[in-house]
């Protein structure tokens, strides 16, 4: 008994028998859908030399819907002449059974099936064969060989076949021509590694062109995420190095005193800062160090004559979450100017909390772009040429400033920058150079000067993306559209500013 082989194999035996193949020829002599024999051809095709394939395009042959119901069920012709009594039926009777009464009859009487009688229709001869249903199956099974040009167009212009256009495969023996190929795995197995059988099988190759599945969604980041790993690039490519800013419980002492911010500061009150109840005291606070800023608070030093208050430790050892990252630039500096001096680039992009009244723009957290550069005698002109730079980066080229008051920075400037979208001047970040009263404490030399500036990533997040409300953009309410549909790269999106109409200031 011989087993049926499948189709690749039934092509090489083909192809061995007659040196070659033609797809479209083939599927009809056996009657198997052409897609499925180009199905076979390509799995050949996959396992390197074995056949040559050659594309063409013809022409393919196939039945109308009123077509397949014919080479069913006959012609109306041979339907009507089927029924047709012996001895006749009228005319108006013939209309009432038939729907296609007028063509059938009119076939009929033109292949003297019938005769009329008056108003009766007879039948003129015993039997008839339907060609029409015969040709039409011939059609169905895809043999048209057997037609003329005429016959074809005949039947396409009863709307009964219609044509089109189809890729055929001519395939021929290849180098590695053979009819008997051992099946090839798709998966390598436990069973098959255990057993040491796969030294013995051949393998699928991967097919790195198949298209996969089609509705996967794959991960992304949220917008905000993919943002600060552009600004992070940004700062690494400027030769930044990042800070750690992985606390977000710090000291008043670090986020406040050491900044030369006086314990009587607004800023410092539960209104605006969120003070940690446990644990209510922090632990480590570098004692030298602290009796500096003692000192430099009440008493002054450095040029300075100091706020003139009883500064109180305990103050500075309450636990708070940090209000800006510019405490962890404290931290940094003051390891900095401990571990021997050196010229020095830091960044964070990291969360800040506040206790503000929230509203479209606000939440009581936000992320903070924070850059610093300690270098020796460093002027505000380094401060302006640094953060143009920085700007330019994602695409902020006209930047405006305006001088604004921070406890740890003299000069310092509020920068702005003119949105085309919005019509209007923005804030891009506050900025400036480090007092002497918190850097000297530190122990950082005296020539040595520190610039540093800082931005919510939030801000120019809703900008680029077109949100007017901050809860669109972080939290509940994001949709998940904005997260799948937000293109990789942002930074080239911004559209930045251009030059102000004349004589407009800074809001
Ligand atoms: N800490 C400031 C803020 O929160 C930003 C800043 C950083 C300003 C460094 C000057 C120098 O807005």
């Amino acid at each position: 008994g011989s087993q049926h082989a499948d189709l690749p194999t039934q092509l090489l035996i083909e192809i061995d028998r007659c040196g070659q193949l033609n797809s479209l020829k083939y599927s009809q002599s056996i009657s198997e859908q052409h897609q499925k024999i180009v199905g076979a051809i390509k799995s050949l095709e996959s396992l390197g030399e074995v056949i040559n394939v050659v594309s063409s395009s013809a022409k393919c042959w196939s039945c109308t819907e009123e077509g397949h119901q014919i080479s069913k069920e006959g012609s109306h012709e041979a339907r009507l002449f089927v029924w047709l009594p012996k001895d006749g039926a009228s005319v108006d009777d013939i209309k009432k059974t038939f729907p296609s009464a007028n063509v059938a009859l009119g076939a009929c009487l033109k292949n003297k099936w019938v005769r009329k009688e008056g108003p009766l229709v007879l039948p003129a001869v015993p039997s008839i064969s339907d060609q029409v249903q015969q040709d039409l199956q011939a059609v169905a099974s895809g043999s048209t060989s057997a037609f003329s040009d005429k016959q074809l167009a005949d039947y396409k212009k009863r709307k009964l076949i219609k044509d089109s256009d189809v890729t055929v495969f001519t395939v021929s023996k290849g180098p590695q021509f053979t009819t008997s190929i051992s099946k090839q795995d798709a998966q390598l197995t436990k069973e098959m590694i255990e057993s040491g059988q796969w030294r013995n099988k051949t393998f699928k190759p991967f097919n790195f062109r198949s298209k996969g599945k089609q509705d996967v969604r794959p991960g992304h980041l949220h917008p905000l995420m993919q943002l600060r790993s552009e600004f992070r690039q940004i700062f690494l490519e400027m030769g930044f190095s990042e800070m750690p800013t992985n606390s977000y419980v710090e000291s008043a002492f670090w986020n406040f005193d050491a900044l030369f911010q006086p314990q009587q500061h607004p800023a410092r009150d539960a209104h605006d800062t969120f003070y940690v109840k446990t644990p209510g005291r922090a632990i480590s606070v570098p004692q030298e160090y602290m009796q500096r800023v003692r000192e430099v608070h009440s008493n002054g030093g450095y040029g300075s004559s100091g706020y003139r208050y009883p500064w109180s430790e305990e103050e500075a050892h309450k636990n708070l979450l940090r209000t800006h990252t510019t405490a962890v630039s404290a931290r940094m500096l003051h390891k900095l100017a401990q571990d021997g001096f050196k010229p020095a680039k830091y960044f964070s992009i990291d969360r800040v909390f506040r206790n503000e009244t929230l509203d479209a723009t606000h939440l009581a957290e936000f992320q903070q772009i924070e850059g610093v550069v300690a270098d020796y005698n460093l002027s505000v002109k380094h401060l302006i040429g640094m953060f143009t730079a920085f700007y330019e980066k994602i695409g902020i080229k006209k930047l405006r400033f305006k001088s604004t008051y921070n406890p740890y920075t003299e000069p310092s400037m509020e920068i702005y920058s003119y949105h085309d979208g919005l019509g209007k001047w923005v804030e891009v970040g506050n900025s400036g150079l480090f007092r002497p009263e918190m850097l000297r404490p530190m122990g950082l030399p005296e020539n040595v000067s520190v610039l540093g500036w800082g931005l919510s990533l939030e801000r120019p997040a809703m900008i680029m993306f077109g949100i007017n409300n901050i809860r669109e953009l972080v939290g509940p309410r994001v949709k998940m559209e904005l997260v799948y549909s937000n293109p990789l790269c942002t930074v080239d999106k911004f559209q930045g500013s251009s030059l102000p109409p004349p004589g407009q200031a800074p809001a």
